[in-house]
């Protein structure tokens, strides 16, 4: 049984990572700034507090600790924000990765597993798309995940990491024991602005845009569970260690479902009205997203529990109730 640190463990799929760690008989110790995630989230271990930028407090954390591998879920999410942002993007993702990855060499600890996104394949010309395909982000977002990516890649030549980058698509749902779930301020995502306006917290959900070339107009995105994300990054740590590479693996269901089906999907769930506005374009979406996650499952042996649409849903919205009642 081992110890692992966690950046960003009070965050949201971060924290579903604790309880997997947890449940399998490790320890999970979070590293938080605590700036956007949420002290209330870390149950499974103990919270060191500090900023992903702080070189000597990781050494001394790591130091104290001794785990064995790391975690790391510190980052920004918000694509919206790193248009606005994109300098804020670089430092946080690229430049707190290097700070990670030089602390982690100091300490000796040599496994790394690392939340990476679909937004580095940008606008891709097939779905579902594989990690075969060109890597070509338009948005700044996924530009620092990719540069992420390619730091790591260095740091494996350089002095032996063993990484593994996940590329998550939609992160949804909540832990289906109610013990932890989405907790983001503000909230930008879909499928809980959906619930906001199920639960009438929002007068409506606006859809952002609808002249995409889809079926109904909508953008197309692959939802995956986050108890499903949380235990591949177990199955990915098993393969750094085992493998000591570098390697890359698409998170998805493999299914895209449009705006529109995911609020027709809620009202079925939730039994409520979620009335709809239409808006504009929202700047950086892609109009479809879908993965291909043959790799995860050949490789990592990844096998996605509850990664349909509906038990995202309703998993995100038993939390959606515990949170705002
Ligand atoms: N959407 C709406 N109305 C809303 C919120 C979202 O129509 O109120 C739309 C978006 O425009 C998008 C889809 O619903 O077309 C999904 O949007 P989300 O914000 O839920 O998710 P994104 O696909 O934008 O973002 C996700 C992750 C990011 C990651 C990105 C990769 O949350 O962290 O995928 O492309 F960078």
């Amino acid at each position: 049984m081992a110890t692992v640190l966690i950046t960003g463990g009070a965050g949201y799929v971060g924290s579903h990572a604790c309880k997997a760690l947890a449940r399998a008989g490790h320890t999970p110790v979070v590293y938080d700034s605590l700036i956007r995630g949420h002290r209330e989230l870390v149950k499974w271990g103990p919270l060191e507090i500090g900023d992903i930028h702080d070189r000597a407090r990781l050494i001394e954390v790591m130091n104290r600790h001794h785990p064995v591998a790391v975690m790391h879920f510190a980052s920004f999410i918000f694509v919206g924000e790193s248009v606005e942002k994109p300098d804020l993007y670089e430092e946080n993702i690229v430049g707190g990765t290097r700070t990670l990855v030089e602390a982690m060499a100091a300490a000796g600890v040599d496994n790394l597993v690392v939340s990476s996104s679909a937004a580095v394949y940008g606008n891709p010309a097939r779905a579902p798309v594989s990690e075969d395909e060109p890597c070509r982000p338009v948005n700044p977002y996924g530009v620092s995940k990719l540069k992420m990516e390619q730091l790591l890649a260095a740091a494996q030549k350089s002095h032996g990491l063993a990484w593994v980058a996940l590329r998550y698509f939609n992160a949804a749902g909540a832990d289906p024991d109610g013990e932890t779930g989405e907790w983001h301020d503000p909230e930008t995502h879909l499928i809980p602005r959906v619930l906001d306006a199920a639960l009438g917290r929002d007068a409506a959900i606006t859809i952002n845009g609808n002249d995409y070339p889809t079926p109904d107009g909508t953008c197309v995105r692959d939802y995956v569970h986050v108890s499903d994300l949380a235990d591949a990054h177990l199955l990915a740590w098993r393969h750094a260690v085992g493998n000591r590479e570098g390697a890359a693996f698409n998170l998805g269901s493999s299914r895209g479902f449009s705006v529109r089906e995911v609020v027709d999907a809620a009202r079925k769930i939730t039994g409520r009205s979620i009335p709809v506005v239409l808006g504009v374009r929202r700047d950086g979406d892609p109009p479809v997203l879908v993965a291909d996650s043959a790799r995860a499952r050949s490789i990592l042996g990844w096998a996605p529990q509850r990664s349909d649409l509906a038990s995202q849903i309703e998993d995100a919205w038993a939390w959606h109730l515990k949170m705002h009642k």
